[in-house]
């Protein structure tokens, strides 16, 4: 009997120790939270990709030469730059209370429909309500990819000018 009841303790403690083991390791949700690498090569001009980085809506808006070419110093600052091409890189979130804006391509600008908000093609405000501009989040740019999370140089310099948001 006392060796009936050792086995089954014994499987006890193993059957503990796993669910332990269980609540220790990360969920699947926090394991891919940290980094998220998203591949540039199939971005087309003007239109919007939506990715999605720590449960937020990440905005990469690849701009056409029309686009750069007419973009003020300001605009310009945030521009990231992959392979020669220029990026809008966000958080797609308006900076008023948080709703989503939609890109407009024809107007190359985003709508807030919450409350009428609107940027521009670079992410920053340009009718209130918001405050400020859609926050540029970390990365890291790897070859034709950006990793998302990883502050990289690209994005060390915005953050020492100044443009994050
Ligand atoms: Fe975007 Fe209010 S949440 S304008």
């Amino acid at each position: 009997m006392g060796k009936v009841f050792g086995a089954v303790a014994g499987v006890g403690a193993v059957g503990s120790l796993y669910a332990m083991k269980k609540s220790w390791d990360p969920l699947p949700s926090v394991k891919a939270a940290g980094f998220t690498t998203v591949d540039l090569s199939a971005a087309e001009p003007n239109k919007l990709m939506v990715e999605k980085w720590r449960g937020k809506p990440i905005f990469i808006l690849k701009k056409t030469a029309e686009m750069v070419a007419k973009e003020s110093a300001e605009q310009s600052a945030r521009d990231v730059i992959v392979g020669g091409e220029h990026y809008l890189i966000c958080i797609g979130l308006c900076t008023h209370l948080g709703c989503i804006p939609a890109y407009r391509p024809a107007k190359e600008d985003f709508k807030c429909a919450c409350h009428g908000g609107e940027f521009d093609s670079s992410g920053i405000d340009t009718l209130a309500p918001p405050p400020s501009p859609m926050v540029i989040p970390p990365f890291a740019i790897k070859g034709n990819a950006v990793v998302l999370g990883e502050e990289g140089e690209e994005y060390r310099k915005m953050k020492e000018a100044g443009v994050l948001a």
